[in-house]
């Protein structure tokens, strides 16, 4: 494989890549399990895993085989006809999620337009409301963006759709009095991440399920980046007892290969006919491929596979950030759950990340004060003692 100098890569994109985004000064070419290689072979510790999507880690033998497989087979046909993988990876989801029915696509943010669309679908124009949470961060297209909270994703864009109201996720009241009989759908994440790895409270669970029970508005779980098992179930929401009767899932649910998936109820699900939506890629053979061979290594609970991996290390995780808690002042607040954690230190945590970078460990920033661990679902209890002691020492080296 050629290696590539930074100062290359770089000079390639400053000219023609659209500038959106901020990146880190290093350029990976090969991963290995929970280890990131750079161009001068230097390993990192990814605990980032490209935001959520690296569930299995990197160059995973079977998935590669899998994918391999399959591009000699048959990568795509489009959804003008059928092939055997999207039945099979849709009744696996149906089980796991308790949701019916799957429309596949390629990213979270088509996810979340599905289930926006049919949850105004099923209401036949009766129904136009959303109600979303502050926090919230649904993805970049116009629908997502309409129900995502932070202003600077949103500003730029205005008008987005109008009819969505913000509730405080910490004001049960708020949503109450929010959501009537005008209202299409609630929102919510069970556990928010990019706002900041935020969990929402039983009274809040409580007050959303009373909510659509009253006035029948409908329930849409982002299970995007908390599900597919990220917190030692499939879905978050089943732990909090949501009872949603949308969810959208992504990230993880690909392993790498881009696949979303909106799943619906037979009751939403029965407001669609043929040619309401549709997506050239969706659900097509590669991608459904790479997602059975996720399902098949996840495994369900007892089984051995990588959810228990999950449930396991989830505890290690609790002790050791509980430790770092305890020893540094500066952390105000732990959050998340299994392999989705935040450690808020109650200022601009930006300057954590690129001092971790510098000592070979892969984390990010979100909501200004939280680093934000999302692990690939395979890291062990002496990755987490290796990233902890990391972060320990770069804590300490600041104060
Ligand atoms: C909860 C949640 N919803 C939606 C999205 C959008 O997903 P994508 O970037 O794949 O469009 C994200 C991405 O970070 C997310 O975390």
């Amino acid at each position: 494989m050629t290696t590539h100098t930074m100062t290359e890569v770089q000079g390639l994109e400053a000219e023609h890549v659209l500038q959106v985004y901020k990146r880190a000064n290093v350029v990976f070419e090969r991963g290995e399990g929970v280890r990131l290689f750079d161009s001068n072979g230097r390993a990192y510790l990814d605990f980032i895993s490209g935001v959520g999507v690296c569930s299995l880690g990197h160059g995973h033998a079977k998935l590669a085989a899998a994918i391999a497989d399959q591009a000699k087979t048959l990568l795509h046909t489009s959804n003008l006809f059928y092939h055997p993988l999207q039945g099979e990876l849709a009744t696996r989801l149906a089980a796991l999620t308790g949701l019916d029915r799957a429309f596949f696509c390629n990213s979270g943010a088509e996810a979340i337009e599905a289930c926006l669309k049919f949850s105004r679908r099923f209401w036949q124009g009766a129904r136009t409301k959303y109600v979303a949470f502050n926090h919230s961060f649904h993805g970049r297209t116009m629908g997502a963006l309409s129900v995502t909270w932070d202003s600077h994703y949103r500003g730029p864009f205005m008008p987005l759709i109008p009819n969505v109201v913000f509730v405080d996720a910490n004001d049960p009241a708020a949503l109450a009095a929010a959501v009537d009989d005008t209202t299409a759908a609630i929102i919510v994440e069970p556990i928010q991440g990019e706002g900041g790895v935020r969990n929402i409270s039983a009274a809040m669970v409580a007050a959303i399920n009373a909510a659509c029970a009253k006035t029948g508005a409908l329930l849409i779980a982002d299970e995007i980046q908390c599900g597919s098992g990220r917190t030692g179930t499939f879905t978050y929401s089943a732990t909090l007892g949501l009872k949603p009767d949308l969810m959208a899932l992504a990230k993880a649910m690909g392993a790498g290969v881009p696949i979303g998936a909106a799943m619906f109820s037979n009751r939403v699900a029965a407001a669609a006919t043929p040619g309401d939506h549709g997506s050239t890629y969706g659900g097509n053979l590669l991608a459904c491929r790479a997602s059975l061979v996720f399902l098949d290594e996840l495994g369900v609970a007892g089984s051995g596979g990588v959810l228990d991996n999950v449930r396991r290390v989830s505890a290690h995780f609790d002790t050791r950030l509980a430790a770092l808690k305890a020893k540094h002042a500066c952390i105000v607040d732990l959050r998340g759950a299994g392999v989705i954690r935040g450690i808020d230190i109650g200022e601009d945590a930006g300057w954590v990340v690129p001092a971790a970078l510098e000592r070979g460990l892969l984390i990010n920033r979100t909501s200004t004060s939280v680093i934000r661990l999302l692990p690939p679902f395979v890291i062990t209890e002496q990755h987490i003692d290796e990233a902890v002691n990391i972060l320990d020492a770069v804590l300490q080296e600041k104060n």
